[in-house]
C-alpha cells in the first residue's frame, strides 16, 4: 500500500508540474494537457493539497483566484491567464468563462488559513470573499426562496451528469458528442441573455443539494472570519445568511429522509441518482440519526454506490450509469460524471462519514482511494469496477488523497 512519504513525493510533483506564474500571480492548473487554465473549485482543492507541504502556494492559489473577480462580486469558473493554442477557441472566447463553479472558496481560505493561522491573509481574502457570496445570494436566488441555482450543468462541477438529462432534453443513454452540442447550444442562450441568471433561467434552471450544502458551510465559515477580524455586525449577518438558506433546504429539498435537487423554475425533485444527496455530510446539515440512515441503506448498498474500487459519481442502478470513458472528442470534451470515480468525491464522501462517525468506512474509502493512485496514477477519473484510470494525465485531483491521510 501507498505509504505517506510516497504519496507526498507523488503529488508535489504533480502539482509543480503544473503550477504556472502569470503576471505576477501563480496558480495551478489541473492537467497540463487537457486543462491549461486556472479552474475554480480546481483551485480550492489545490490550497487545500498545498496546506501539507507549502502553505504560501496555498495562498496563492486562492490570491490567484479572486483576482479575476468582476465589480459585482461574480468570480469565473475558468481564468486563461495565458491563451492556449488549441484549447483558447471553445474555452476562453474572451479572458475568462462566465460561469460559476461550486462555491468552496470560504472553506479553502480556512484551511489555507489554518496552519499558521496567518489573520493577514484572512484579511486580505474577506473583501473578494464578502461580495462572492452577497453577489451568490443576489444573482443567484431567482426564485427569492432562500436557495442558489446554476444555468449550465458545468456550474456545477459535474459537467456531464445524468441531474440534468431532463432540463438538456436527453434520454439516460446518449453520446458524448449529443451531450457536449447541448452544452455548446446553452452557452448561445448565455451570451443572449448576457449572463443573466433572471434571463437564463428561463432555459436551464437547476437548485442543486451539493451547491447549497457548500453554500451553507461556506456562509457559516464567513461568519467565523468575521469574528476573527472583528467585524461582529458582518459575522450575525453571515450567519443569517447561512440559517435562511439551511432552513430553505428543509423546507424546499427534504423529504423522504433526504436532500434532493430541484429543477425549472417550478423546483420539480430531480431523481437521478448522483452524489448530490451525500453533500450535506460533507457541510455537516443531517442530524445524526438521518446521516445514519442514508450512509447505511443507500451510500453502503453494494448494487448501487459502494462498488469494488469506490463510490460512482451515478449510481450502478441508475439507468444512465456508464462507469467507462467515452471515445468521442478531446479529455475536455467529455469529462465524464456517468459512472466513473472521481477523487473529489471519494474526498467529500470521507470527510462526510468521519463527521457522523463511520470512522471504518471512511477509511476503507481511503484505501481504496490510495489503490487507485498506486494502481493507475494521477488521473482525471476512475472506473469503479475495474479501478482503470481514464480521461487526462497528470491530474491534480489525486493530490486530496493526501488529506485523506495523516489525520487519525
Ligand atoms: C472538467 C470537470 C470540472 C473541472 C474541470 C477542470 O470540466 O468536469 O469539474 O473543474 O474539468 O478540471
Amino acid at each position: 500500500m501507498l505509504d505517506r512519504a510516497t504519496l507526498l513525493e507523488r503529488t508535489v510533483h504533480v502539482m509543480q508540474q503544473n503550477r504556472q506564474r502569470t503576471d505576477g500571480h501563480t496558480y495551478t492548473v489541473p492537467s497540463t494537457s487537457s486543462y491549461p487554465y486556472q479552474w475554480f473549485w480546481d483551485s480550492c482543492f489545490h490550497a487545500i493539497i498545498y496546506t501539507h507541504f507549502d502553505s504560501a502556494a496555498a495562498k496563492d492559489e486562492l490570491r490567484s483566484l479572486v483576482a479575476h473577480q468582476h465589480s459585482d462580486g461574480f468570480i469565473p469558473h475558468i481564468a486563461c491567464w495565458q491563451k492556449h493554442p488549441t484549447l483558447s477557441v471553445n474555452l476562453c472566447l474572451d479572458d475568462t468563462s462566465g460561469l460559476i463553479q461550486p462555491p468552496l472558496i470560504a472553506y479553502a481560505t480556512w484551511r489555507a488559513y489554518e496552519p499558521d493561522t496567518d489573520e493577514a491573509f484572512l484579511a486580505e481574502l474577506y473583501e473578494p470573499l464578502a461580495k462572492y457570496y452577497q453577489y451568490l445570494l443576489r444573482e443567484r436566488d431567482v426564485r427569492e426562496i432562500g436557495l442558489i441555482g446554476i444555468v449550465d450543468p458545468d456550474e456545477s462541477g459535474e459537467d456531464n451528469s445524468p441531474r440534468y438529462d431532463h432540463l438538456l432534453g436527453l434520454p439516460p443513454h446518449h453520446s458524448a458528442e449529443e451531450n457536449f452540442q447541448k452544452r455548446m447550444q446553452l452557452a448561445e442562450i448565455h451570451a443572449t441573455c448576457e449572463l443573466k441568471a433572471s434571463c437564463t433561467s428561463k432555459t436551464f434552471w437547476a437548485e442543486d443539494v451539493s451547491m447549497n450544502s457548500f453554500l451553507v458551510q461556506g456562509l457559516f465559515i464567513m461568519s467565523d472570519i468575521a469574528t476573527i477580524l472583528n467585524k461582529p455586525k458582518e459575522a450575525h449577518q453571515f450567519k443569517d445568511k447561512a440559517t435562511k438558506t439551511k432552513t430553505a433546504m428543509r423546507t424546499h429539498m427534504f423529504t423522504d429522509g433526504r436532500f434532493w435537487s430541484l429543477q425549472g423554475l417550478a423546483g420539480d425533485k430531480i431523481t437521478s441518482k448522483t452524489l448530490d444527496l451525500f453533500m450535506p455530510l460533507f457541510a455537516g446539515l443531517y442530524s445524526q440519526q438521518e446521516a445514519a440512515a442514508l450512509i447505511q441503506n443507500i451510500l453502503f448498498d453494494e448494487g448501487s454506490y459502494w462498488l469494488p474500487h469506490g463510490v460512482p459519481t451515478t449510481a450502478k442502478d441508475d439507468p444512465a450509469f456508464d462507469p467507462t470513458e467515452p471515445n468521442w472528442g478531446e479529455h475536455w470534451q467529455h469529462p465524464t460524471w456517468r459512472g466513473p470515480i472521481w477523487m473529489s468525491m471519494q474526498w467529500f464522501l470521507y470527510y462526510g462519514l468521519k463527521k457522523y462517525g463511520f470512522h471504518e468506512k471512511a477509511a476503507e474509502l481511503k484505501q481504496k482511494s490510495l489503490r487507485l493512485i498506486e494502481q493507475s496514477g494521477f488521473r482525471e477519473y476512475y472506473n469503479p469496477l475495474t479501478g482503470e484510470g481514464m480521461g487526462s494525465i497528470g491530474f491534480t485531483w489525486g493530490g486530496l488523497t493526501l488529506d485523506m491521510t495523516g489525520g487519525e
